[in-house]
C-alpha cells in the first residue's frame, strides 16, 4: 500500500537546555526532601523535571496536589504509556505537557524547550508541535470530516490549496478518504477518532498526546485505533504519550510505561520489564486485571493451607524473552522428576516479545527444598509463590 503521507520535518536532537534551568535550586522547598532520581535525558523528546501541580483551595474544597514531583524522560520516537487510576493525575500530567496547565514548580521540556516558561504567544506557537486527541473526540458537529481536519490549518492562515494538499493525504492515512464530506453524526465512534487523529496531525506535530482516546470505544475498534497510532508512530516518527487506565492499551502498543499513583510516578520502564517484574502493588493490580492474569477462583479458594503441611505449592511463572518459547514446564518436570499441574495462565506477546504467565501447582516438598527455584533460575523467568494447597 503506497501511502502518501505528509512529510514531517522533525528536528534532529537539540541540546536540552536543562542545566540553565531551575536557577534557584531550591532544595528546601516543600516535598523536596528526598533526592530525586536522575533521569536519562539524552535523546528525550519530553522531559519532566520535578513537576508539581497544586490546585489551590477554593471555598470548602481543600487544595489538591495533583502532581507531586514527577520526573520523566520520554524518548524521541517512542510510544510512552501512562497508566493510573481515576484521579491519579493523568490528565493533569498531559495538560502540563501541552502547556494547558502550568506546573506550580518544576519544568516541562518539549524537544529542549521549557514550555512552562514561555509567554502565551510563544506557547501558542510551540503547541503546534503538539497534537492532542481526546476520549470524546471533540469534533465540531457543524463541520465535515475534511473541515474538522482543516480547522487548525485555517487558524494558521494556510490557503485553500495548501489545506487541501495536507488534509487529503491525512484522510487517506486514517482510512477515511470516502468519508471526507461526512458530518460527525454520520460517523461511528472509531471513525470520529480517526478524524480526531488526522486533525491532531494536521500541523505536523512532533508529539501526539492521547488522553483516554480509546476508552469510549469497543474492544475491536480500540484495537484498530491503537494500530493506527502505532502506524503513525512508525511512519511519521511522532513521539506519542498515551494516557490510559487500561493495561491492554499499554500492552498493545507502548514501548515504555509509567505508573502514576496519587500524583507520583511510582514505577516506570520498558513495558516488557514492568510486566515481567512489577515492583509495586498498583502495577501488579493493573497487570493482574488483564484477561488470563488471575488465578481461577476455584483454585484461589483452596489456597491458604500452611506451608509446612501443604501437598502442593501454587506458583506464578512469568516468562519473558527466550523463556516464553522454551518448554520450561516439561523440562522442569523431567529434570526433577515431579508432576507439574497447569492451573491457568496466558501466553501472548507484549510489543512483539513473547510473554507468558502460568499458574502451576508443584509438590510442596520440591518447592520447600529450593530445587524448583534453582532449576528455574534464569533472568527471563520470574517466580512468585501464590499460596499452598493442603
Ligand atoms: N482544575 C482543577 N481544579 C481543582 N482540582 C483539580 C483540577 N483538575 C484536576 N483536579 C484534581 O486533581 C486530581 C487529579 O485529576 P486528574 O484529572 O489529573 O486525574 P485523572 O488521573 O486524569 O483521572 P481520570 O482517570 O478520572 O480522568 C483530582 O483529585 C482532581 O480532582
Ligand atoms: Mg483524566
Amino acid at each position: 500500500m503506497s501511502h502518501h503521507v505528509p512529510s514531517l520535518s522533525i528536528a534532529g536532537p537539540r541540546p536540552v537546555l536543562f542545566e540553565s534551568l531551575n536557577p534557584d535550586g531550591s532544595s528546601a522547598a516543600a516535598g523536596a526532601a528526598t533526592a530525586r532520581p536522575a533521569i536519562a535525558r539524552d535523546g528525550a523528546m519530553i522531559v519532566l523535571d520535578d513537576v508539581w501541580k497544586t490546585f489551590p483551595a477554593r471555598g470548602k474544597d481543600a487544595a489538591v496536589e495533583a502532581l507531586k514531583g514527577v520526573s520523566l524522560a520520554i524518548p524521541r520516537g517512542e510510544i510512552y504509556g501512562v497508566i493510573g487510576r481515576s484521579g491519579a493525575g493523568k490528565s493533569t500530567l498531559i495538560r502540563a505537557i501541552n502547556g494547558l496547565e502550568r506546573p506550580s514548580r518544576g519544568d516541562v521540556l518539549i524537544d529542549g524547550v521549557a514550555v512552562n516558561r514561555l509567554d502565551e504567544a510563544a506557547l501558542r506557537a510551540e503547541r503546534r508541535k503538539i497534537g492532542m486527541i481526546f476520549q470524546h473526540f471533540n469534533l465540531l458537529s457543524s463541520r465535515t470530516a475534511f473541515a474538522n481536519i482543516a480547522l487548525p490549518l485555517e487558524l494558521l492562515g494556510l490557503t485553500r490549496r495548501e489545506i487541501d494538499r495536507r488534509v487529503t493525504p491525512l484522510l487517506e492515512l486514517v482510512g477515511l478518504s470516502d468519508k471526507r464530506d461526512r458530518y460527525p453524526v454520520e460517523l461511528s465512534g472509531g471513525q470520529k477518532q480517526r478524524v480526531g487523529i488526522a486533525r491532531a496531525l494536521a500541523t505536523e506535530p512532533k508529539v501526539l498526546l492521547s488522553d483516554e482516546a480509546t476508552s469510549a470505544l469497543d474492544p475491536e475498534t480500540t484495537r484498530s485505533i491503537l494500530a493506527l497510532l502505532a502506524q503513525v508512530n512508525a511512519e511519521l516518527g511522532v513521539t506519542i504519550v498515551l494516557i490510559t487506565h487500561e493495561m491492554t492499551v499499554i500492552k498493545e502498543i507502548c514501548h515504555r510505561v509509567g505508573v502514576i499513583d496519587a500524583g507520583s510516578i511510582i514505577e516506570e520502564g520498558p513495558v516488557d520489564e514492568v510486566f515481567a517484574h512489577p515492583r509495586t502493588a498498583t502495577a501488579r493490580a493493573f497487570i493482574g486485571s488483564l484477561p488470563g492474569r488471575e488465578l481461577p477462583p476455584a483454585i484461589a479458594a483452596r489456597l491458604g493451607a500452611p506451608a509446612e503441611s501443604a501437598s502442593q505449592t501454587v506458583l506464578r511463572l512469568t516468562l519473558t524473552g527466550g523463556a516464553a518459547t522454551r518448554p520450561v514446564v516439561t523440562q522442569l518436570a523431567r529434570a526433577l522428576d515431579i508432576d507439574v499441574t497447569l492451573l491457568g495462565g496466558q501466553i501472548d506477546s507484549i510489543g512483539n516479545q513473547p510473554f507468558a504467565q502460568l499458574f502451576v501447582g508443584v509438590p510442596a516438598a520440591s518447592w520447600a527444598s529450593g530445587a524448583i527455584a534453582s532449576a528455574l533460575a534464569s533472568p527471563d523467568i520470574a517466580l512468585e509463590v501464590i499460596g499452598h494447597v493442603a
